[in-house]
């Protein structure tokens, strides 16, 4: 590598500057008053300190490879960022953000010549690259919550396969399902919430780095290297869309609020279960009241049903930031990173805490079964029984409009059920079915095993939907793990490549 001054060298002469700038970043434009802590993210900006390391220790490989800077500097620029890191983000001065604040810290450790890290690049391709470096892993974590979310409820799905209980519309008791059925649901809804963090993913790991303020740079950089050195699949191609676009946090932070509300589903449920009796939580997952003593609340999933209103408002809070900004760097997108960061810990928290009072949940079975027929949930499978003899299924339901009609909220006799087919067919009953089908169908577990069409509630159809399910799981874990391996093996790369230089 030349170390001869080639025409690409940066500068020398801020080398010159005077001593008492050494160690001050701008010194001109951070001078304090009223604006100085309220322009500064560097408190939030501990998310992406380790981040930002990184990405500077990317940036001084690469213009020591284009010889934009000479070894020997990047040498003692890559030193004091091994210093900084091991320092910590506490230990740095103040400045306006963590950018700017490790740059301070690296000149106040070499002296001038670190100031030419920041060649060739901005605060704003630089922030934009920390955050998808740290979003990065962030989602990896959320999407691990949703795969150990998802076994959890395929364990409890394989144990609750023929467990019956009422199934509701509008919280009326409708039509009796079994425990699988319930659970699959949910497995279902998450195996989603999986595959769009998955999609969001690939889209986040693309690096903004070396677009500069907005307008790229004379200096000849590689910006696939240092996509590469950050484990990054490609690079934003345009230097505008690369530090103004924030699309790609309003599609995290949408496939998180989804994620919130199938949660807030699951938790509004479990609360009406454990309420109703039918399931008990572990105790570490409910509560007690100070006052009443009789009392055992499901605290812990009225707090999930609650995370999903809070994901809802940092979603709003990040659209209505970003609605309206023009090209190129504003400084609203300062406040539009932390509403990610704070969704993200909220959801990855949550999911785990749902996972965890399923898994220790106790299924009331006895309560279940004995509910499951509420109502008269049985009716439509009389209907349908009615109807696979050749009545349309709309005579077949008149049958039983009127006989629930004359029942008054008890479940109809057998006889009642007559009266009601003399009265709508002018037939009896039994001219179509004959007495057993009925007793049958009127048994909530006959009703339900009755219900084995491809995702219904019957225990095979259970079984079968819980083999799929596992299926796509397992390829949702292999396509993680290689997104995992691919950042871990970039970090390995950097370390090798830093410790050429020092
Ligand atoms: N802290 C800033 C942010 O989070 C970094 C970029 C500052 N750029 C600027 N042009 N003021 O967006």
């Amino acid at each position: 590598m030349s170390e001869e001054n080639p025409p690409n060298v940066a500068s020398n002469t801020d080398e010159t500057a005077s001593s008492e700038n050494v160690g001050v970043v701008r010194r001109k434009r951070f001078t304090g008053g009223p604006a100085r802590g309220f322009l500064s993210s560097l408190a939030a900006d501990e998310r992406i300190f380790a981040a930002d390391i990184a990405v500077d220790r990317a940036h001084v490989i690469m213009l020591i490879e284009q010889d934009i800077i000479d070894s020997a500097t990047g040498k003692i620029i890559l030193t004091a960022l091994d210093s900084i890191e091991t320092a910590g983000h506490d230990a740095l001065s103040e400045g306006e953000d963590v950018h700017e604040a490790i740059e301070t810290a690296v000149i106040d450790r070499v002296g001038p010549a670190g100031g030419k890290m920041h060649t060739a690049r901005s605060r704003n391709d630089e922030v934009a690259t920390c955050i998808r470096y740290q979003l990065r892993s962030d989602l990896l974590q959320t999407i691990d919550t949703t795969l150990g979310l998802r076994e959890v409820l395929l364990e409890a799905g394989k144990v609750h396969t023929e467990t019956l209980m009422p199934g509701y519309t509008h919280l009326q008791s409708a039509q009796p399902i079994t425990v699988g059925h319930w659970l699959c649901s949910y497995a279902a809804g998450i195996e989603r919430d999986t595959a769009r963090l998955l999609d969001v993913y690939d889209r986040v790991n693309t690096s903004p780095l070396g677009a500069a303020a907005f307008a790229g740079t004379p200096f000849d950089i590689d910006r696939e290297r240092t996509a590469t050195l950050l484990g990054f699949d490609g690079i934003l191609e345009n230097t505008m869309d690369a530090v103004a676009g924030r699309d790609t946090l309003i599609e995290t932070l949408s496939a998180l609020a989804a994620h919130a509300i199938t949660l807030s589903g699951v938790a509004e449920d479990l609360i009406i279960f454990a309420n109703n009796g039918y399931i008990e939580l572990a105790d570490e997952y409910a509560s007690t009241s100070s006052i009443m003593p009789q009392k055992v609340n499901p605290d812990t999933l009225e707090l999930v049903r609650a995370v999903a209103g809070d994901i809802t408002g940092e979603l709003t809070g990040l659209l209505t930031t970003l609605k309206g900004l023009p090209r190129a760097y504003n400084r609203d997108l300062q406040r539009a990173t932390p509403h990610v960061w704070s969704a993200i810990d909220d959801i990855t928290e949550t999911t785990a805490v749902v996972g965890g009072a399923i898994k220790t949940a106790q299924w009331n079975k006895k309560a279940l079964e004995a509910a499951a027929g509420d109502g008269f949930s049985t009716a439509t499978g009389i209907a349908d029984a009615l109807a696979m003899t050749g009545i349309p299924f709309r005579t077949a339901h008149e049958v039983l409009t009127i006989a629930t009609d004359r029942a008054d909220g008890e479940t109809p006799t057998i006889e009642m059920l007559n009266h009601a087919a003399e009265d709508a067919l002018g037939e009896s009953l039994f001219t179509y079915v004959d007495r057993e089908t009925i007793i049958d169908v009127l048994d909530p577990a006959m009703n339900v095993s009755a219900r084995d069409s491809q995702g219904g509630p019957a225990a095979t159809a259970v079984v079968t939907a819980i083999e799929t399910y596992e299926n796509n799981h397992a390829t949702h874990v292999a396509e993680y793990k290689t997104r995992r391996n691919e950042i871990d093996s970039a970090s390995t790369l950097l370390d090798q490549e830093v410790q050429q230089y020092v």
